[in-house]
């Protein structure tokens, strides 16, 4: 009983040896800056918490000070938040999906079947993914009203307005061009109409629609087209514009507080 006690008693003292010994290196020191929580030495006091977060690179992801009501679920409905999760889920589905879909009028279609009947969890991922895309729609929207609701577009917050009037476009074009790859009779007509709509621009018309289209009408072109757009262009000129979007709600002050 003594000896095992005494064993234990050994163990620990080598463990406590080895964690000061790392604590004390340099490159544990490169990485938890001075203030961390993991370094020797730490105080918890009010200024050393805000050090924690200014110093680290992953932490300085959070602000320092978060106003009470911010954290309340019911003043934000946590709807901008949902909307970023909902790209995630949306990046990481469409990452799978591209590696069972080839953009030609002769294999699109097809592949998307197979995609459904021959490959495991084929059809889950596409409808989460198809799913998600219209969530993403309707909880941006919803988004948008809360902050109009709350008057949360007024200064100093009115150039993130614009920014946020830009990611609802972005979005709406992600989801209607995402909407021809299934290639069935569907998408193509729905495209048809869009783009014949989008022929009645003012002046420009014609060319606009010839350029939507990479042609006169619909076809395989048009898919490659709206394809390189809905997995590439799109997506990341969206996540420039949400960097931009979250960088101002934290230089405007964090969201906006109750009135
Ligand atoms: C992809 C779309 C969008 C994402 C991911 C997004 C994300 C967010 C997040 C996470 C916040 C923090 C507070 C909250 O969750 O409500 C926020 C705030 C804000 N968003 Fe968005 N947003 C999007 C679209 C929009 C749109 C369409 C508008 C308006 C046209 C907008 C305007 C604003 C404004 C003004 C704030 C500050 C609100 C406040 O201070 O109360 N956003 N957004």
């Amino acid at each position: 009983m003594a000896k095992a006690m005494q064993n234990k008693g050994r163990a620990a003292r080598v463990m406590g040896d080895m964690t000061d010994k790392v604590q004390a290196s340099q490159t544990w020191n490169s990485i938890f800056r001075p203030g961390s929580i993991f370094r020797k030495g730490y105080t918890d006091s009010p200024r050393n918490r805000s050090y924690v977060i200014m110093n680290s690179v992953l932490y300085h992801l959070h602000p320092v000070k978060v106003k009470r009501h911010a954290v309340k679920v019911s003043y934000t409905l946590c709807l901008g938040g949902l909307s970023f999760f909902l790209f995630i889920l949306l990046t990481v589905t469409g990452i799978f999906l591209m590696f069972f879909y080839r953009p030609t009028a002769a294999q699109a279609w097809n592949d998307i079947y197979a995609l459904q009947t021959n490959v495991a969890f084929g059809l889950l991922v596409r409808n989460m993914h198809r799913w998600a895309a219209h969530l993403m729609v309707l909880s941006v929207f919803l988004h948008m009203a809360r902050v109009f609701y709350h008057g949360a577009y007024k200064p100093p917050r009115e150039f993130n307005w614009v920014i946020g009037v830009i990611l609802l476009t972005l979005t709406l074009l992600l989801s209607f061009t995402g909407y021809l790859l299934p290639w069935d009779q569907l998408a193509l007509w729905a495209v048809t109409v869009g783009t014949n709509m989008m022929g009645y621009t003012p002046v420009f018309g014609n060319q606009v629609r010839f350029a939507l289209l990479g042609g006169a009408e619909i076809g395989t072109d048009t898919l490659l087209r709206w394809y390189v757009l809905h997995v590439l262009m799109l997506p990341f000129v969206i996540v420039i514009f949400m960097a931009i979007h979250f960088w101002r709600v934290r230089k405007d002050g964090g969201i906006s507080g109750p009135l």
